[in-house]
């Protein structure tokens, strides 16, 4: 397996393009199942994850292409459509779970597997199958599989969510698109990814309000068809990359950063100590002057504090001057780079869903393992500050989520190598 080796101690400055969003993207390629018409994606992000979903959509009989270096992806759903979505597929991506609303829409049954735990916590699927039953919906769990019918068809029907789930939230827009009537989903997500994927829908000929609210208001049509949509800018890449420099100084211009995706997270970083400026072309970023200062951040649904910024966050707050509190209020165990942090020299306890940091003058470069996606891309923060080289191991998980980070990387003046494994 690869591993990445950061050297830290460079000071960074440039520009780093930031690609479409992961998490968009999964959600609009399943809304190709919608319709038989041509469904076509720009900006599509090159990732892992994004080939699973391809696979995922290929094994349900959808074609799917990948054009220009991955960019877009063409997929048409004309054929006819299997309604499994294999455990071997949906076990390696929590996003397959995507495909239920879209597929008992179309074909009033599908059998998806139940993605099962992961590193970061249980993540049931409870206010999916809820929802899908409020609308008509018969589900069984049979072996590991969420057996769903809609005998007479999905129908319209008042929901509220008892937690805004990003991943129900897409699945019931997608679903009701098809249903017979109205349908009412309160306490909605309102991430950007929910925005996006609205639009799409719209583009396709759905009726849809109050994306970006907590009230979406769905009117079901007959049938839908094709578009060409552009995935929205990825908000937790781009605070990724905002980090970087506030981590190791210098000046880094994120090429297509919008504030309004990272308004929460960009006003931390103020606080940190690190300045946000809008320019023509995205967002720049450098330390207003010397160390950062120790801030407590909490996670919350947007447009709250994002869950998939806390590691990265906490690798800044390392080296911050003071004490800072990191509170996980969304995954009840995403805290597994901490004990990583701590073999570079971190200070960090936690208890419960809460993370203590005491800044440290300077973090040292180890050998490291990355459990999840949002941690392994902390340690290589953390290791374009330490002194010395950190070797991140198992950098798979980097792949699913982050496109040629190193070349990004590298391309504004830091010292970091990816080492093919054996
Ligand atoms: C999406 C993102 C993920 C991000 C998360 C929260 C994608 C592909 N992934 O994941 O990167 O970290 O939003 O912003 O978009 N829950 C239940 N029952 C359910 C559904 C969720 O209890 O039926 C719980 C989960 O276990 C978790 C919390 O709700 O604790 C948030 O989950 P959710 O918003 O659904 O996240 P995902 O859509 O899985």
């Amino acid at each position: 397996m690869d591993s990445i080796v950061v050297t830290g101690g460079n000071a960074l400055s440039g520009q780093i393009p930031i690609a479409g969003a992961k998490n968009a993207c999964l959600a609009l390629m399943p809304a190709t199942l919608l319709t038989e018409e041509p469904l076509t994606l720009m900006n599509a992000p090159r990732l892992s994850d994004i080939k699973t979903m391809t696979a995922l959509l290929q094994s349900l009989g959808a074609e799917v292409q990948s054009l220009q270096e991955g960019r877009v992806i063409a997929m048409s759903s004309l054929g006819p459509i299997s309604t499994t979505a294999d455990y071997d597929i949906v076990r390696k991506m929590r996003a397959s779970n995507l495909v239920l609303g879209p597929l008992l829409a179309r074909e009033g049954h599908a059998i998806v597997s139940l993605p099962g735990g992961c590193a970061i916590g249980a993540r049931p699927m409870d206010i999916h199958t809820t929802a899908l039953e409020a609308m008509g919906a018969e589900i069984e769990l049979r072996d590991g599989y969420l057996h769903a019918t809609a005998p007479g068809g999905l129908k319209g029907a008042k929901i509220a969510f008892r937690f805004a789930s990003v991943g129900a939230t897409e699945n019931i827009m997608m679903a009701a698109t098809l249903a017979k009537g109205t349908t009412v989903i309160e306490n909605a997500a309102r991430e950007p990814e929910i925005v996006d994927l609205a639009a799409c829908l719209a583009k396709m000929g759905a009726q849809i309000d109050g994306a970006g609210s907590s009230t979406i208001t769905i009117q079901g049509v007959d049938r839908l068809g094709g578009a060409t949509h552009a995935v929205v800018t990825d908000r937790i890449e781009l605070g990724t990359y905002m980090l970087a420099p506030a981590i190791c100084g210098g000046e880094v211009e994120c090429i297509g950063g919008r504030l309004d995706l990272v308004q929460s997270f960009a006003e931390k970083l103020d606080a940190a100590g690190i300045a946000v400026e809008e320019t023509a072309a995205g967002l720049k970023v450098a330390r207003k002057n010397g160390r950062t200062s120790a801030i407590d951040v909490s996670t919350q649904p947007f447009p709250g504090f994002p869950t998939d910024l806390q590691a990265q966050m906490m690798a800044l707050m390392c080296t911050a001057d003071g004490v800072s509190h990191l509170e996980e209020t969304i995954f009840e165990n995403r805290f597994m780079h901490a004990p990583e942090l701590l073999r570079m020299g971190a200070d960090v306890e936690v208890h419960g869903g809460t993370a203590t940091v005491t800044g440290v003058e300077r973090l040292k470069g180890a050998p490291v393992m990355a459990t999840d996606l949002r941690a392994s891309v902390s340690l290589i923060l953390a290791g374009l500050a330490a002194e010395g080289d950190t070797v991140v191991n198992r950098v798979y998980h980097l792949d699913r989520g982050y496109e040629h980070v190193e070349e990004k990387l590298r391309a504004v003046g830091a010292k970091i190598e990816r080492v093919p494994g054996a």
